[in-house]
């Protein structure tokens, strides 16, 4: 029987969040291991019968599998931690150690954090043109006023990144809450966003991620979908 050969960079970029371009760096930081061994070319073959490991995870051609969990506060969106719990900590599933997390959420935020062993769907998800609706309610320490929905509508210079913020979309639900649809995820953006307004986030959920919403399932709960 013939078996399937790839190169390297390809497979990375089909099982992993990372694409081809990203694989030059992760082959330099030895962060693959084939069967065994740091890997040590982005051109190298990789065949059905090999093992590959990216960070200490498998990422071998099993079933894809995507999973919704709702992050409860102090708990960190990553797959290692030395210190804290992480959310794949929270996950009994036999294939956990091929998860990665599409989307990380800081370590108070709660809510929506969706896990996949599937790199295309993730990348895809990800991409800023796919523009899927990430909804966050969010808690304020001084009252929300209209001028943060025409402000937030025209998007937010970013010194650091040299960007301005797409345009999102805010509705006050109360004084001190809002809920805030951004098609984008850069680093602490809610909280950029509205430090902004010198207006400190006390309290973030996210609901959802396009269709994808994290209703009906308590804190600390996840549940498998399917994406067909
Ligand atoms: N924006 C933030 O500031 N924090 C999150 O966890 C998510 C979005």
């Amino acid at each position: 029987m013939k078996s399937s050969t790839t190169r390297l960079d390809r497979f990375i970029s089909q099982h992993s969040i990372y694409s081809i371009s990203d694989t030059r760096l992760l082959v330099a930081q030895k962060r693959i291991i084939v069967d065994g061994e740091a890997a040590h070319s982005t051109h190298q073959k990789v065949t059905q019968f090999m093992h590959v490991e990216l960070d200490g995870h498998s990422l071998q051609d099993n079933k894809p599998i995507y999973i919704m969990l709702n992050k409860p506060q102090g708990i960190v969106s990553a797959t290692k931690d030395s210190k804290h719990t992480t959310v794949l900590d929270l996950i009994d599933h036999p294939q956990k150690d091929e998860l990665h997390i599409v989307g990380r959420l800081d370590f108070n935020t709660t809510g929506l954090v969706l896990l996949t062993n599937d790199g295309a769907w993730s990348r895809q998800i990800s991409l800023p043109e796919t523009k899927l609706a990430k909804v966050y309610e969010v808690t304020l320490s001084k009252p929300v006023t209209e001028e943060y929905i025409t402000v937030f509508k025209e998007g937010i210079y970013f010194g650091y990144e040299n960007i301005t913020t797409k345009p999102a979309h805010l509705e006050i639900v109360s004084e001190y809450q809002a809920r805030l649809s951004l098609v984008e995820g850069k680093y602490h953006q809610v909280k950029r966003m509205f430090g902004f307004f010198q207006n400190e986030v006390l309290a973030l959920h996210r609901v959802s991620v396009g269709h994808l919403s994290v209703a009906g399932l308590e804190s600390g709960q996840y549940r498998e979908f399917s994406i067909d």
